[in-house]
């Protein structure tokens, strides 16, 4: 595997839910010896790394981010000799792999919490955050709003309100215990001893409560987690953590610390304004959110994406922008979710090709590191009947066959396969597309490839270009040493006549890096082109 320490801040990332990949033993759930069956493709998609969604036991009342035991796999997904197995054999093929680190609380059946709710004497008691009272911590807002009325919930058995920021089956733990910390450092090292290169970890804004703040990233919260970065680099250097703070641009750069906390963070305000501009036609949300976000330190990257296993977060918006993408992309209320829309990218794009590629060629080209959704790649759909988040979790199109070919199982799969008549396995699966050349897998795997290729792609530096002031177009130079490439995409679904303003020294004919088209510089005014709707262009420089 490349040993390059800084291996993160150019590498294609792969969030895959194993219940949902590949079934090995025919019983409905994927698990882990399914992953390892189908890791050629992870492989031959260009992924360096994957991004397990939690596999440790759980009640499954929060889909595994309730853990009932942090130091087992789940008996659907397998042994932790899978686990084993799963990371060496990505590992042989110079994948890496995260798991994700749940931090802030546990599931409330977890041995943990059901001796602190049994015994105030119980050491495991100030595991928690509790209270007489529901008085204490009343601005901090709900995050599961559809579900949850309040943070604190009445535990019978314990005679006091317990604190909790997700589902009132997830406990906080208390991060104003040192033994807390002691814990995490303890399953940190489990994992990373088993070989995995890092973790995503969720909720990190959350870990502490202090009267009077809204409780999301305090300055306590960034203590402790700069702590654990220590101890990743003392001990397990070239090991990330991956934060998922969804939070606004300048409350998400103090988790990069100065280099000294994070390695990567998720860039979550950037993610609902591309649907934005993509369905309005206009660049303007994401310009001004590029603009607002701070620089990072060197040895840190952005993770950006488009969809994953949560519905799409509409927290980092306005109220009024909110209203707007709720009515232009969750018309039905089943497909809202709390402040979100439970739906994956191909049908929030209309199924429409253009838009669907146009998407992803901002993920590909916008600074930071990609990461896809699981299924994307061909183009999935949902199910927005099941419950919940459930349905952008649906099992894997690998072919035609029964099941899709994710499970031989003669019964009821965890969640039914996607069968309708626009993206029905049938017709939507790894198999059609990879012998169509024409397909979206193959255009994704074209983006991923020449991403690579790029050092201006992958880190270049990031410089707006103007384009005749026309809202429709959204033009960018990546470029490091001696790679530039000039990024131009037209959002809109008319044809735009446009002159680009180009710098000095430009050569005469540039050449797209995807199609090999060539285009012409006429003259010293710059760049005349006329883009169809919805096309881009990476235009080597
Ligand atoms: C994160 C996860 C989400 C989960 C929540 C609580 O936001 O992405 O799926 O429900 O944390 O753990």
């Amino acid at each position: 595997m490349n040993d390059n320490l800084l291996w993160y801040k150019n590498a294609i990332f792969y969030e895959l839910y194993v219940r949902a990949f590949n079934d090995s033993r025919g019983d409905g759930h994927g698990d882990l010896r399914g992953v390892v069956e189908k890791l050629d493709y992870v492989k031959e998609l260009g992924v360096d790394c994957i991004w397990l969604l939690p596999i440790y036991p759980s009640p499954l009342e929060d889909d595994g981010y309730d853990i009932a035991d942090y130091y087992g796999v789940h008996a659907d997904y397998g042994t932790i000799e899978d686990f084993k197995a799963l990371v060496n054999a990505a590992h042989e093929r110079d994948i890496r792999v995260i798991a994700d680190l749940v931090l802030n609380h546990t599931s409330d059946q977890h041995p943990w919490f059901q001796a602190a709710r049994a015994g105030r004497n119980s050491k495991y008691r100030d595991y928690y955050v509790w209270s007489d009272t529901k008085d204490k911590y009343q601005d901090v807002r709900i995050i599961f709003l559809d579900t949850e009325e309040s943070n604190w919930t009445w535990d019978e058995t314990a005679g006091q309100y317990f604190w909790h920021r997700f589902y009132s089956s997830q406990p906080d733990l208390n991060y104003d215990n040192p033994q807390v910390h002691a814990e995490m450092f303890k399953v940190m090292k489990f994992w990373l001893d088993l070989g995995i290169d890092g973790f995503r970890a969720d909720a990190v804004p959350y870990l502490y409560e202090r009267e009077g703040t809204n409780c999301e990233n305090l300055p306590e919260t960034h203590a402790f987690l700069k702590k654990l970065r220590a101890f990743m680099d003392k001990y397990y250097p070239g090991r990330i953590l991956l934060c998922e703070a969804n939070q606004w641009p300048e409350d998400v750069r103090p988790y990069f610390g100065d280099g000294d906390e994070f390695h990567m963070g998720f860039h979550f305000p950037v993610m609902p304004r591309i649907y934005m501009a993509i369905r309005s036609g206009d660049g303007t949300p994401v310009i001004d959110i590029l603009n607002r976000t701070p620089t990072i330190p060197d040895n840190c990257q952005w993770c950006t994406f488009l969809r994953n296993h949560d519905e799409l977060t509409l927290e980092m918006v306005t109220e009024e922008e909110r209203q707007w993408m709720w009515q232009e992309y969750a018309p039905e209320p089943r497909m809202r979710l709390n402040l979100g829309i439970r739906r994956r990218l191909a049908p929030l794009l209309d199924n429409d090709r253009r838009k669907i590629e146009l998407a992803n060629s901002l993920l590909f080209t916008l600074p930071g590191v990609p990461i896809v959704y699981y299924g994307d790649e061909i183009g999935m759909g949902d199910n927005v009947w099941l419950s919940d988040r459930n349905g952008v979790r649906t099992p894997m199109q690998w072919d035609a066959s029964p099941n899709a070919g994710f499970s031989k199982a003669d019964g009821d799969l965890y969640a039914p396969v996607i069968d309708d008549a626009v993206f029905g396995y049938q017709k939507v699966n790894v198999e059609v597309q990879r012998a169509d050349s024409d397909s979206l897998y193959h255009t994704i795997k074209a983006m991923i490839a020449a991403k690579k290729q790029s050092a201006a792609l992958q880190n270049g530096d990031f410089f707006w270009v103007e384009g005749d002031g026309n809202k429709s177009i959204l033009a960018y130079l990546r470029s490091a040493d001696k790679d530039s490439v000039l990024v131009v995409q037209n959002l809109s679904a008319d044809e735009q006549v446009l002159t680009l303003k180009l710098p000095a020294g430009v050569p005469e004919k540039l050449k797209d890096i995807l199609s090999e088209k060539e285009i012409s510089v006429s003259g010293d005014s710059g760049l005349s082109l006329t883009l169809q709707p919805f096309e881009y262009l990476w235009l080597q420089i």
